[in-house]
């Protein structure tokens, strides 16, 4: 039995790996290692195997309680945690330093005293910055670091700190950058899960600027089992990029998900631009392509009828993740109550 060190893993993206992970022909088990932060929730793990998932509630920067819970022969540390929304790293950056740059490097300590046979920092495609309108360009693997908000900075100086823990002291590492992803689980202050959660009250579903930026989606579980693909055919010390050729305009979007749920256009509220908003992600996925056999499984038009499916079913979940302090960050954020017009 091969055991993982997730942390992050009872948010969406470290979810959705656990899941796969514990249902994949290798024989996996896994520590979950999460703090709980607003956007971590044990509803999540439901249905998780109990023999071979073992849940920690714990931050990646008490350095007591990682270098305790990390065992000799640990097969791999995979890190999802992180603070992950760029528009809360543009109100306040601190939690940010602190848990995407500090508890990295806790991590990558424990990795190394307790020779863990491999490290995955989940990165974003995020740290290359933004790319021109021109439909030629993509973010490859040579791409520089050039993040534009505070979140992305804090992920590409984690991505620096991995590299060096990889060339100074030789630890197994790769680094992995995706583009957006949607799916199930997802807390609703990101874009699509915002969008299909005010869509089904009538609320209005706010759309930053012009709308016309682009991002470049893979549905959650095509990402985790491109990492799981690359946890054992990924090169030490490599950097892969993960994506599904699947560019959208945000307004396309926007529209998409109100017209598969028959709700009228007018809902879309053109509000205030992100400030430094990056303007298109764009991923050539061609290396984890010609290193591993994976692919991507869900097109745009199922995985987002997937994803549409799963918030109209958990209605509980929704409400659980809407309720309290997400209320009064909405409130500040875009300056309208869910459910009333701005
Ligand atoms: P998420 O916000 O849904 O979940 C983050 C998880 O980390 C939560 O369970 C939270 O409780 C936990 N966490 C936060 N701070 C912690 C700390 N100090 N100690 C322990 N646990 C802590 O994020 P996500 O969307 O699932 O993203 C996971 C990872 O993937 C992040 O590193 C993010 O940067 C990266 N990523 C996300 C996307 C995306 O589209 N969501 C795309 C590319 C990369
Ligand atoms: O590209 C990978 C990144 O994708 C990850 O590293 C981040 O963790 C993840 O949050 C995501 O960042 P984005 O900023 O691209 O995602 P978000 O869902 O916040 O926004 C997607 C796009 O939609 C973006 O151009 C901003 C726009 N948007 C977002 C919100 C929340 C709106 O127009 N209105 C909104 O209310």
């Amino acid at each position: 039995m091969r055991r993982l060190f997730v942390t992050g893993g009872a948010g969406f993206i470290g979810s959705s790996f656990i899941r796969l992970a514990l249902d994949c022909a290798e024989s996996y088990e896994v520590t979950n290692f999460d703090a709980l932060t607003y956007a971590g929730n044990l509803d999540n793990l439901e249905g998780l195997s109990e023999s071979r998932h073992r849940f920690i509630h714990a931050d990646i920067t008490d350095r007591k309680a990682v270098f305790d819970a990390v065992e000799e022969g640990t097969h791999a540390v995979i890190n999802f945690a992180a603070e992950s929304h760029v528009d809360r790293s543009i109100a306040s950056a601190d939690e940010f330093l602190r848990t995407n740059v500090v508890g990295t490097q806790v991590l990558l300590d424990a990795a190394r005293e307790r020779k863990v046979g491999r490290f995955v920092q989940i990165s974003t495609d995020e740290v290359m910055g933004s790319l021109a309108e021109d439909a030629s360009e993509f973010f490859t693997e040579s791409t520089p670091l050039a993040p534009n908000n505070p979140y992305a900075a804090s992920k590409a100086a984690a991505e620096h700190l991995v590299r060096a823990a990889h060339h100074t002291y030789g630890l197994d590492a790769i680094i992995t950058r995706s583009g957006n992803n949607y799916g199930p689980r997802q807390f609703p202050e990101k874009f699509i899960p915002l969008l299909i959660s005010n869509a089904l009250e009538d609320a209005p579903v706010p759309l930053y600027g012009d709308g016309l930026q682009v991002r470049d989606w893979i549905y959650v579980d095509d990402h985790s089992r491109a990492l799981l693909s690359l946890l054992e055919g990924g090169c030490s010390g490599e950097v892969y990029n993960i994506g599904a050729r699947n560019q959208r305009r945000n307004l396309d979007v926007a529209k998409a998900v109100l017209d598969a749920l028959g709700k009228p256009h007018t809902l879309i509220r053109q509000v205030k631009d992100r400030p430094g908003h990056d303007r298109r992600y764009a991923i050539d996925p061609s290396k984890v392509e010609q290193v591993t056999a994976w692919r991507p499984l869900e097109t745009w038009e199922s995985g987002l009828a997937k994803t549409i499916e799963w918030y109209v079913e958990h209605v509980e979940w929704r409400e659980r993740a809407r309720s309290g302090s997400y209320r009064e960050y909405f409130e500040r954020q875009y300056g309208m109550r869910i459910g009333q017009e701005s």
